[in-house]
């Protein structure tokens, strides 16, 4: 896949400040890797890292900050969904509407993965991030495909950062799907990484119906506008390490989910997802073996805005490592998304122009995570 420049002529995120000479190819400045600074035991606090006081988080159980311990996103037991008896599959997608529009996310729990191949796969990634250094570093990536071992999201030089390291990679479509490109340690790593996405893959699809019948539109009908079975899908691992000040910085910075579907393995161990609820922010609580599902800005478009791709972001924990992995199911890159006919009429028009993915995931690609800054940003004028 090729990611083509920023075209300065046509602007297409009007309220957006253009960065300059951004050629996307590589990193602005060296990369440093957030688990050195962590392993090194410095008690230092790198500047690059230190968020302005009104972005800095609320963590987990502080009692400073009076995190609610008895908030938590819905918990849907998807144990009726297709087992032939109506009235039970007509509650699960009433819970599902409801979290939709109320959150834009929900955890699933009986939701057909094996609870051994979640925490394989868990387990395989914490591997990875513990190899050597060089292991990992054969691996770095750039910002052309994000492809790879990484530490940074956009390349504007002297950005703060986010505490974080992550690895990337593509599970479809299939001509991008390299198993060159996927660790090789632990030796485990790549067979146990492919039967975890396709089974993710497959959820996915089941979850896709479900809000097409929510929304009111034919079953196939997202699917079908994300290309039918030419989907994308990307595999993003994220390895916060601890920090004493833990206080001070992100793990990942606020933003809205720019793909489809997400579908969120957290660590069991470690809290730190935070999604915003209205102006606060709301610790997730992990439901054991469940997954955090989450609408993204292409479901916001796709829906005319009648489901809501919500900010959410991650707190770093001053004690633990924490190892999450964000499987992303995305349209086809390059056909254009825009709301589907049936939900545009003359009492609510069509709220967004069309783009292709390709186009859409350059802003992040370049500037990092933004809040909700693209979407916003992307509404047609009237
Ligand atoms: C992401 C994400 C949350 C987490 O990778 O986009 O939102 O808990 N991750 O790591």
């Amino acid at each position: 896949m090729e990611v083509k420049g920023i075209n300065e002529d046509q602007p297409r995120f009007p309220n957006q400040r253009p960065i300059d000479n951004m050629s996307c190819q590589d990193w602005p400045e060296p990369i440093v890797r957030v688990q050195s600074l962590s392993e090194s035991g410095s008690t230092d606090i790198p500047d690059r890292y230190v968020k302005p006081p009104a972005e800095r988080p609320v963590l987990p159980n502080s009692r400073i900050n009076g995190d609610d311990e008895k908030i938590n996103i819905p918990i849907i037991n998807l144990a009726g969904l297709d087992g032939g008896d109506e009235n039970a599959r007509r509650e699960i997608l009433g819970q599902i509407s409801a979290a939709c529009r109320e959150w834009g996310f929900f955890q699933v729990v009986n939701h057909g993965v094996r609870h051994e191949l979640m925490d394989d796969a868990r387990e395989n990634w914490r591997q990875f991030f513990h190899s050597p250094m060089e292991v990992k570093q054969a691996y770095g990536n750039s910002p052309k495909t994000y492809e790879g071992y990484g530490s940074r999201l956009g390349v504007e030089k002297g950005a703060i950062l986010d505490w974080s390291d992550y690895y990337f990679l593509h599970y479809r479509p299939s001509s991008l799907k390299d198993f060159n490109k996927w660790p090789a340690t632990p030796a485990s790593c790549r067979e146990v990484i492919d039967e975890y996405c396709k089974e993710l893959v497959r959820l996915s699809g089941r979850l896709m119906k479900v809000l097409s019948i929510n929304l009111g539109i034919s079953e196939d009908r997202l699917q079908n506008a994300f290309g039918g079975e030419n989907i994308g899908a990307r595999l993003r691992v994220n390895f916060y390490p601890k920090w004493p000040r833990a206080d001070l910085t992100l793990g990942l910075s606020a933003h809205s989910g720019p793909g489809g579907l997400t579908l969120l393995l957290p660590d069991h161990q470690v809290t730190g997802f935070q999604v915003r609820k209205g102006d606060n922010w709301i610790t997730v609580k992990p439901a054991k073996h469940a997954f955090i599902v989450n609408i993204g800005d292409q479901i916001q478009v796709l829906s005319n805005a009648n489901y809501k791709s919500v900010e959410h972001r991650v707190a770093v924990n001053s004690a633990n490592e924490r190892v999450s992995l964000a499987f992303f199911y995305n349209p086809k890159s390059d056909i254009p998304i825009e709301p589907v006919k049936e939900l545009v009429t003359e009492e609510s028009p069509s709220l967004y122009p069309p783009m292709t993915f390709d186009e859409y995931r350059l802003f992040i690609r370049t500037r990092g995570p933004k809040g909700k800054s693209q979407v916003e940003s992307m509404k047609s004028p009237r």
